[in-house]
């Protein structure tokens, strides 16, 4: 996929070529009307026929290939179905030198500068520039010729990135649908863009195309979701982990907060599983809890247990956290300090 191969393709058909004129040249009959049918077919024009129709299949090569009657040319019996062909208009127009430089030597013009001497440049004024589009490599996505697809490309969809890039679902347990069943055009450009990962959009736009409720302000929001960052703790295309998190959920918060459960003598039996309580996203109520103290207590425990319960005599309006911490304790029933001495 680098432009020196291209350039040696090139430099290799045009040599190759030029040893044909030249035999051509040198055998009788046809010495100069050939000669001029194969310069003008570099460098002025294309010779005789069929242009003019950006829906006409072959175009000037098939017209100068057609123009060798030492070639037999098998034909079939049923002329196959022309597709239409798109042509670029300076190949239509045999202004092969636009890209071709000569005939010998570096055969090529120097992209992506050629190209943008009709093309608005694309490249200037991004941060983020698509490798091959870069180093000049328009043709390993464009046929500079003609192609049958929109857009000049050598493959549509997800193939063409495919031809260089891993395909990040194979091998993945869990997979972003919006990867399986969408584009990665969807959320990529080919060329550059201001976003890292060449996004079409921030990473928090992206996501809020189709996720916009995740997204939304409410109450009380987790900072790094307020910041957009949502790949702190999710992949973009696929993951070992459920949710396509980063991480499986109770390691993923240790990424940013102190380790509790560390040095803790005593644990709260379901505190591995912090989304039990916690909404990872947003919540209506402070810590981002999926439940205000004590409803989200009461939904594992019983009231009538919780009445029996000696040190709860007389505990009045207190909140359940204000004589709990919902974590870690020094004793099994998690009393914090101010609690236990009573
Ligand atoms: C917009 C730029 C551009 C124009 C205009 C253009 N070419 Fe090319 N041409 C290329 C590039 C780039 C390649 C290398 C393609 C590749 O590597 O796949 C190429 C390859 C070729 C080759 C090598 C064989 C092949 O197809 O890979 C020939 C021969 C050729 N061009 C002839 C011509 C002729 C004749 C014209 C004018 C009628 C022309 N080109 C116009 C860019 C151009
Ligand atoms: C990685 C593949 C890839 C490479 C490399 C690439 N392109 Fe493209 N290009 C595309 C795709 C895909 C489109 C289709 C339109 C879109 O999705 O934006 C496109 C569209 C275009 C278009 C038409 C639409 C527009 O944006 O104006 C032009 C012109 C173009 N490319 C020029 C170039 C030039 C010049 C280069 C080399 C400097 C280049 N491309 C390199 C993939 C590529
Ligand atoms: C001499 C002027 C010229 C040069 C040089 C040129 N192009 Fe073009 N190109 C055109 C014109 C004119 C069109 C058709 C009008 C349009 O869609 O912009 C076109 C169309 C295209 C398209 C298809 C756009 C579509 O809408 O389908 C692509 C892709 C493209 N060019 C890529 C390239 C690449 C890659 C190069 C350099 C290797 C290049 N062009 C060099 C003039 C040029
Ligand atoms: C001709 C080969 C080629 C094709 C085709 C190609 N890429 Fe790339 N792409 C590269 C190379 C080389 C890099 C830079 C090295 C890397 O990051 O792997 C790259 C990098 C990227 C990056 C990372 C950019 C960054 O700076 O973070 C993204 C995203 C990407 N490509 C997406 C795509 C998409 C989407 C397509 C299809 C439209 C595509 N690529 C087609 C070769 C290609
Ligand atoms: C739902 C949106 C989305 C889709 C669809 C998508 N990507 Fe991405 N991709 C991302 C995001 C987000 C990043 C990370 C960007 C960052 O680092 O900020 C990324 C990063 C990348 C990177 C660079 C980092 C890496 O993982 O290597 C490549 C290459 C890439 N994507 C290729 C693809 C290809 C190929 C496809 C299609 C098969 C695709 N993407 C589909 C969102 C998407
Ligand atoms: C083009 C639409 C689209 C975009 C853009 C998109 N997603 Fe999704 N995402 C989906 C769909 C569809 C699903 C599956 C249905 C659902 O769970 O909503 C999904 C599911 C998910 C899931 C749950 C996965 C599971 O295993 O249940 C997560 C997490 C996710 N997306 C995160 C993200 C992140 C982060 C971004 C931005 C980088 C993003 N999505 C961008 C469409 C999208
Ligand atoms: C602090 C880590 C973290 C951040 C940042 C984060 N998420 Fe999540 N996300 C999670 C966790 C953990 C889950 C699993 C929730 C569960 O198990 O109940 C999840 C689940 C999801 C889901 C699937 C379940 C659902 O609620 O629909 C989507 C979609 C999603 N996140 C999108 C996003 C988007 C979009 C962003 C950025 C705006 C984002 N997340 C930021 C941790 C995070
Ligand atoms: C990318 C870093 C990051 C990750 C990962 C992360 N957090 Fe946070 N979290 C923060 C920041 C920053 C704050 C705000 C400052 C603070 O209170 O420490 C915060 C605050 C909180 C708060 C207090 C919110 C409030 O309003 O008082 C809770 C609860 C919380 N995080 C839970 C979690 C849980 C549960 C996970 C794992 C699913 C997690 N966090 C993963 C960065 C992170
Ligand atoms: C049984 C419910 C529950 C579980 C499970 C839980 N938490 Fe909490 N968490 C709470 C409650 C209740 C608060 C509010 C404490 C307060 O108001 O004093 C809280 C507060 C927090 C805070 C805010 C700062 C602080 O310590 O007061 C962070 C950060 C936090 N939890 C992280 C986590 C992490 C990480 C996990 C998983 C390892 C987790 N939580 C599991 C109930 C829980
Ligand atoms: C998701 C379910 C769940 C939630 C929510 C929950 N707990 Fe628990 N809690 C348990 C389980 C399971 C145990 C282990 C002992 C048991 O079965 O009662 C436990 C044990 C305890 C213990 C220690 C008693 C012992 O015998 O080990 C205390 C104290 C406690 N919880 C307080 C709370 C408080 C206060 C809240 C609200 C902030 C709360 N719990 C929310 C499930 C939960
Ligand atoms: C005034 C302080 C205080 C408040 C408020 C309080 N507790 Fe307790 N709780 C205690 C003490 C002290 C114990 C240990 C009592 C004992 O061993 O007799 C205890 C024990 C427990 C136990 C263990 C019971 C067992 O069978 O071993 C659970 C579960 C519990 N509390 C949950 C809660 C919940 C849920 C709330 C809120 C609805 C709450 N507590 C409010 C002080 C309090």
């Amino acid at each position: 996929m680098s432009q020196p191969r291209h350039n040696r393709r090139i430099g290799w058909s045009l040599m190759v070529l030029a040893v044909v004129v030249a035999i051509v040249l040198l055998t009788d009959g046809c010495a100069t009307t050939t000669k001029h049918q194969w310069l003008n077919f570099f460098f002025d024009g294309v010779p005789g026929g069929n242009q003019g129709t950006n829906a006409a299949a072959g175009g000037p090569a098939t017209n100068a290939i057609a123009g060798d009657e030492n070639e037999p040319v098998r034909r079939p019996a049923q002329p196959p179905p022309q597709p239409a062909v798109f042509s670029h208009p300076p190949y239509l127009e045999g202004k092969c030198a636009v890209c071709h430089e000569s005939l010998y030597g570096e055969t090529m013009k120097k992209f992506p500068d050629a190209c943008f001497a009709c093309h608005k440049d694309f490249l200037t004024g991004n941060k983020v520039k698509h490798q091959p589009v870069e180093d000049g490599e328009c043709a390993s996505c464009h046929s500079p010729h003609d192609s049958l697809n929109t857009n000049l490309l050598v493959k549509t969809g997800n193939t063409l990135c495919l031809t260089c890039h891993d395909d990040p679902l194979v091998g993945a347990k869990f997979k972003h649908e919006a990867v399986e069943l969408g584009d990665c055009a969807d959320c990529h450009t080919p060329h550059a863009s201001n976003f890292k990962g060449l996004l079409q959009k921030s990473v928090k736009n992206t996501c809020a195309s189709c996720h916009a409720d995740i997204v939304a302000k409410k109450k009380d929001v987790h900072q790094p979701v307020d910041d957009g960052d949502c790949l702190a703790c999710h992949k973009p295309h696929a993951s070992a982990n459920k949710n396509l998190l980063v991480k499986g959920s109770e390691a993923l918060c240790w990424d940013c907060h102190d380790n509790f459960l560390e040095k803790a003598k005593f644990t709260h039996d379901v505190v591995d599983d912090c989304t039990s309580c916690h909404d990872p996203h947003h919540s209506d109520n402070n810590a981002l809890l999926k439940k205000a103290v004590p409803a989200l207590c009461l939904d594992c425990h019983d009231q009538k247990d919780l009445a029996a319960v000696k040190g709860h005599a007389g505990m009045g309006d207190k909140s359940c956290t204000d004589c709990h911490d919902p974590h870690v304790g020094t004793d099994v029933n998690l009393l914090k300090p101010s609690a236990k001495s009573k």
